[in-house]
Parts: structure tokens; sequence; C-alpha cells
């Protein structure tokens, strides 16, 4: 056995969020207590080889990032290393690639790998494990949509920030009686869209997981006119799909790449204010969502998450992923926590508490439709001259309503 002091290697990978440095600092302070010396490698993946570059972690240089956002070893998302295209699609991870890592894991005498990650960058891990390098994932997303995981860190900080910009739109709003659309980030999944509407009183919530209709939203506008209510907000995840079933995005030219999203709060602002001729504005939080200091929640939850990391390498159980099932901090195989998206339940808890305060996703609730229904039904039997015809009504309405059901 080798006398040469053991390591434990870091890399932040994959769109950076508010809570990667916590991880980092959580990482060094609990591998040194170990005694292992700590590195960490600079642009995610890409650090590990050709060139290699990295940095020794210490007490020093990883002084004061608990607060700080962003990453200090930089990222690189979908870089030489990329292993799927979408949400399923694997690519094989050159093989050269994956015999320069692991020499460069033997000759710096790591342990283990800590590879904090999304989906993508966690499906990296997965193949170096395959490949016999010794890893284990910390997932990371704003988006909050790994399966495996209750929480990923990141998602707090990044609902903080929708919703504080929410408080803001919302006297801008009153006061000029506007429309105000803002999108929010949310590729496959309304999490952040569905938190910070509710912690921001959205009148509006349009998500990936439920397909909603620009009727139903100049209802809700409407209604809120008849109330005395001339403003509305409508919160929009960009990967929210218009009714006709497709996304909003920019261009972009990498094929290999995911398209980038972008535009929807725009496009559904200048349907509504075609339809119902009101004042409408539209604010893109984008990166806004993913820069600052993390909230207390991600930074307890970032720490944690290092710490446990390095338990993982210490133990070798290598191939797993930390992941928070609270009050617990567990672990499952990497390979059963790709690609297995965790989606907002349109019959779920926050869904139903928003709908029961009045809250609109664009779409008829269960309540609405057997309303209208009922309504439509009753009208029409009692325009009915006679018995047989009034029994006819009400056997078509039982059909829609099962239709609709
Ligand atoms: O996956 C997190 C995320 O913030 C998505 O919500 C968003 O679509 C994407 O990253 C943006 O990535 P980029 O920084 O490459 O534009």
């Amino acid at each position: 056995m080798s006398n040469k002091k053991q390591r434990i290697g870091v890399l932040t990978s994959g769109g950076d969020c508010p809570g990667l440095n916590a991880v980092i600092r959580g990482v060094t302070k609990s591998a040194m207590r170990l005694g292992y010396e700590c590195i960490g490698f600079h642009k995610g993946y890409e650090g590990l080889v050709d060139p290699v570059s990295y940095v020794t972690l210490n007490n020093r240089n990883t002084s004061g990032i608990l607060t700080q956002g962003g990453t200090i070893l930089g990222s690189t998302n979908k870089g030489r290393f990329a292993a799927t295209k979408g949400i399923n699609d694997r690519l094989e991870i050159d093989p050269e690639l994956l015999a320069g890592v692991k020499r460069t894991v033997d000759q710096l005498n790591i342990s283990g790998l800590v590879c904090v990650g999304g989906d993508g960058s966690l499906a990296i891990a997965q193949q170096f494990h395959e490949y016999g390098i010794p890893v284990v994932g910390v997932p990371k997303t704003i988006d909050n949509d790994l399966s495996a995981t209750a929480f990923t860190f990141g998602f707090d900080s990044a609902v903080a920030c929708a919703t504080d910009a929410l408080d803001r739109l919302h006297t801008t709003a009153a006061s000029h009686e506007r429309i105000m659309v803002l999108e929010v980030m949310g590729r496959h999944a309304g999490w952040i869209a569905l938190n910070a509407g509710i912690a921001g009183g959205g009148d509006v919530i349009l998500i990936p997981e439920i397909g909603w209709s620009f009727e139903n939203i100049c209802q809700k506008v409407l209604e809120r006119d008849a109330m005395g209510k001339r403003f509305t907000l409508v919160v929009v995840a960009e990967g929210a799909e218009l009714p006709h079933g497709e996304t909003v995005s920019q261009e972009n030219e990498q094929h290999e790449r995911q398209t980038r999203l972008g535009g929807i709060g725009m496009v559904v602002a200048e349907e509504l204010e075609r339809r119902l001729r009101r004042e409408t504005r539209t604010a893109v939080l984008g990166h806004l969502q993913r820069g600052g200091p993390p909230t207390t929640f991600d930074r307890v939850l970032a720490t944690q998450y290092g710490a446990h990391a390095v338990r993982l390498v210490h133990q070798r159980r290598f191939g797993e992923m930390i992941c928070y099932d609270p009050p617990a901090m567990d672990s499952v195989p990497i390979a059963e926590a790709i690609h297995r998206l965790s989606r907002v339940d349109p019959q779920g808890a926050a869904v139903q508490a928003a709908r029961a305060l009045g809250i609109s996703f664009g779409d008829r609730s269960a309540d609405q439709i057997a309303a209208d229904l009922a309504h439509w039904s009753s009208e029409a039997i009692l325009s009915c001259d006679s018995i047989d015809e009034k029994v006819d009504q009400a056997e078509q309405a039982l059909e829609k309503v099962l239709e609709e059901k």
C-alpha cells in the first residue's frame, strides 16, 4: 500500500447555482478532519484530463465561501464529457477520456471523487463508476427535478429570488393596473413557478405539468376585474408548453446540446394583451435565479451534502449519490437516480392548496368543470318541452361529465 497521503477530489459540473461553494467547503473541512487532503478540479469534469487542472483546497481558500454564489472551481455544462442528449438518450463518453481520468485519479492518489451536478452531470459520474473510477454523487439543480432526493440545493434560493421578483412586480402591477407576466426557470418541472407563485401571491401559474389555455387565463383576469382587482400576476415556467403543445426556445445551432428555452413569457403577454386589450408587461428572471448567496436552507443542505459525500467516500460506497429524505441523509445508486424526473403532481398538496385559494393554472379545475356542466345542463334541461327531451339532455350531460373525467 502506498504511503502517499490519500486525497478526495471534488468538482462542480453543469449549470451553477447557489450552494456549490457550501458543498466544496463541506467536503474540504470534513475530508481534512478525516485525514485526507482535498483537491478541487477546475471547470467540472474538464479539469480531470488534458490538461489536468486542480487546486489543493484547505481551510484558507475555502474560508468565507459558504455564503458566496457560483463556484470557486468553475463549471462546464455539456463539455467533452457529455453523457446524455435530452433527458434519456445516453451518449457514450470517449474511452480515451475515461482512461485519461482514471490515470489522473490513480496518479493523484484520489480515494474518491465527489461529483456535484444535476441529471446530466450525474450521468457522467455513472459512466465513470462503470469504468472503475471511484465516484460519489451530490445532486444539484435549481429546478429540483431529481426524483431520488426531496430537495436539491439551489432550489430554495431560486424560489426566493422569484418570490422577491413577484413582490416587486405586485406593487407596480397594482399601480398601473397591468397584467405582469414573470418567466422563471423550470425546464421539465414547474417547481420554481409553483412555489414562487404561491409565496408571491401569483394569480395564474403556468407549468409544464398542467395543460392550459389562453381562454382560461383571460377568464381569471376578468374574474379579478369583476372583483375590482384590475391587475394580475402570471408566473410561467420556461418549459411550460403552449396550448398547441410546443415549448418556446431560442435558436440553438449546437445539436448535441439541449435546446435553450426562453421566451414563453413574452408570447403569453402578447397574446393576453391582444385578447384583453389590457396593458401587459413581461419580466424574464433568467440567470438571476442562479446567482447570489444561498438561502439558509440551501447552506444547511449543501453543507450536509458535502459532509455526507465524504462519509460515502470514506466507507468506499462508490457509485452512490447522497439524497435527502427528511430528516435523514441517505444515498441511492447513481444509476437509480438519473433519468428519473420529479415533476409537480397536478393533484398534489401544493397545487390543491393553490387552487383552494383561487390561483388559476390556466386549466379548469375539477370543481369548475363540474360547476360549468351543472349550469349548462340545468339550463338545457329547463328549455326542453317534453319529458323525453329532458331525459335526453340529462343523458347527454352525464356523457359529457364522463368524457371530461
Ligand atoms: O437545469 C437548470 C437550468 O437552470 C434550467 O432551468 C435552464 O433551462 C438551464 O439550466 C439553463 O442553462 P444555461 O445556463 O446553459 O442557459
